[in-house]
């Protein structure tokens, strides 16, 4: 197991570029199944999670060809083969392959894939949609078949706005006879970015990006190029380095407005930023003031900053509430900033954070991808040395963040665990 070594308390200082968006790649790649042809993506990130999705894409009989940034998946080979419980429990989006095959094969079985760190993640608005849409459900021994002749479009309101659910309902729309509405719909810039791609293969689709999508099916998909969105959450995380460091970071190869809650909050915060057409700069200016926040769906602040958040507002003047409405078990970092000197009540799903002076190096471990992220901002503010173990959670989910923060005066190194 590989960890993280950081000595602290360097003001971070420089450019980094933002790769390409995790939560856009993912689902995208689980859409190229829908057709026969081949699908060209480009800056596609180097995540651990791209290679589980491509490793499950070539299990169902993908070609798959990677050069850098650039990936083709050819699916014309591709079966609706079971999926089993050790790939389907190595990432839970593995799920958005669901939607693909059902609309292409009429068939897909799939083991449950079961909840993960931050919440029990359960499936019941896929599988309502999938119904609505005509689909045959069979949940048995830990596994969930969906089956039908053909899927006929149809009126769909998400008791929430799942991204995830937002995105496989599409998928399986691209193909169904008619039109379908999926209201309540996730809004995230991702979606949009999925819908960008299926339009490009020669689905029909809009509204992605407002709460009501309409997907008018088609018969057949084909050949696409697509460069995916920048990563925001990246984008936003790095925004906290410069901030928690009281350092001066220009982060490149952004759209201003994906990230803009961030920008918000750190405004509130006192942070100062300087915004470009596709960059932006975050400069420390000694003051970090506390704020509250509450995670909601997109364009709200989003659950996936909020451990980097949490980590910033441990050193912030005054006390913040940090309330996690998405997840329910998404505070798994509190314990480990709390050996590092954080002042952090749990009060239900809120979080209680009293700002001290500074924090302290410690030996402390990545719980789940973003919690991680957050144990290395605290680590880069901290006095001395701070270990962060069981990076593999990060390596999900970042590329190369140690020679990125590295690129910007870090004294961070990735050491084997003996
Ligand atoms: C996506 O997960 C992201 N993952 C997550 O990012 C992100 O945190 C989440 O959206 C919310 O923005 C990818 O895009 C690959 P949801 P997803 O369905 O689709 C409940 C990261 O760090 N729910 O919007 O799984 C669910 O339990 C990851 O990059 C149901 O109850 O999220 C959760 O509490 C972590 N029933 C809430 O909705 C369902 O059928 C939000 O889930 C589906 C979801």
């Amino acid at each position: 197991m590989h960890k993280f070594v950081i000595v602290g308390g360097k003001r971070l200082e420089g450019t980094i570029r933002v790769s390409g968006a995790k939560n856009a790649t993912l689902p995208i790649m689980a859409a190229s199944l829908l057709s026969s042809s081949k699908s060209n993506l480009a800056e596609i990130p180097q995540l651990e999670d791209v290679r589980v999705m491509l490793y499950l894409l070539e299990y169902l009989g993908a070609k798959v060809q990677r050069d850098q940034d650039r990936v083709t998946i050819d699916s014309g080979q591709v079966k609706p083969l079971e999926v089993t419980e050790e790939l389907m429990r190595k990432m839970r989006a593995s799920n958005l392959i669901m939607g693909p095959l059902l609309s292409r094969f009429g068939y897909v079985r799939v083991s449950h894939p079961g909840g993960c760190a931050i919440g029990s993640r359960p499936m019941d608005l896929h599988l309502k949609g999938f119904r609505a849409l005509g689909a045959k459900i069979t949940e048995r021994y830990g596994y969930i078949v969906a089956e039908c002749e053909k899927l006929t479009g149809a009126e769909i309101h998400l008791d929430f706005p799942s991204v995830g659910a937002t995105e496989n309902l599409m998928m399986a729309a691209a193909l169904a006879r008619g039109q379908t509405v999926i209201r309540n719909a996730a809004k995230e810039p991702e979606i949009v970015d999925l819908q960008n791609f299926l339009n490009g293969m020669g689905a029909n689709i809009k509204g992605a990006g407002t709460d009501a999508i309409k997907i008018q099916g088609v018969t057949g998909l084909g050949p696409v190029e697509h460069m995916v969105i920048p990563d925001r959450i990246e984008a936003g995380t790095h925004m906290l380095a410069a901030a928690i460091t009281n350092g001066d970071i220009t982060i490149t190869n952004i759209i201003p407005e994906h990230v803009e809650p961030v920008v918000a909050k750190l405004k509130e915060a006192g942070i100062t930023i300087i915004d470009g057409d596709d960059w932006i700069r975050v400069v420390g200016n000694g003051i970090i003031k506390a704020v509250d926040l509450k995670t909601m769906p997109y364009p709200g602040f989003p659950t996936d900053m909020q451990a980097q958040m949490m980590a910033l507002m441990t050193i912030a003047q005054g006390t913040s509430v940090v309330s996690e409405s998405i997840f329910e078990n998404r505070f798994k970092q509190i314990a480990e900033l709390r050996r590092m000197g954080a002042d952090i009540k749990l009060e239900g799903r809120a979080a209680i954070i009293k700002g001290v002076p500074k924090l302290s190096g410690a030996f402390v471990e990545a719980t789940d991808l973003r919690a991680g992220a957050a144990m290395v901002l605290a680590g880069l503010a901290a006095e001395d040395v701070t270990v962060v173990e069981n990076i593999h959670h990060i390596d999900r989910g970042y590329e190369r963040l140690e020679a990125k923060y590295r690129g910007v005066g870090a004294k961070i190194m990735r050491v084997n665990k003996n």
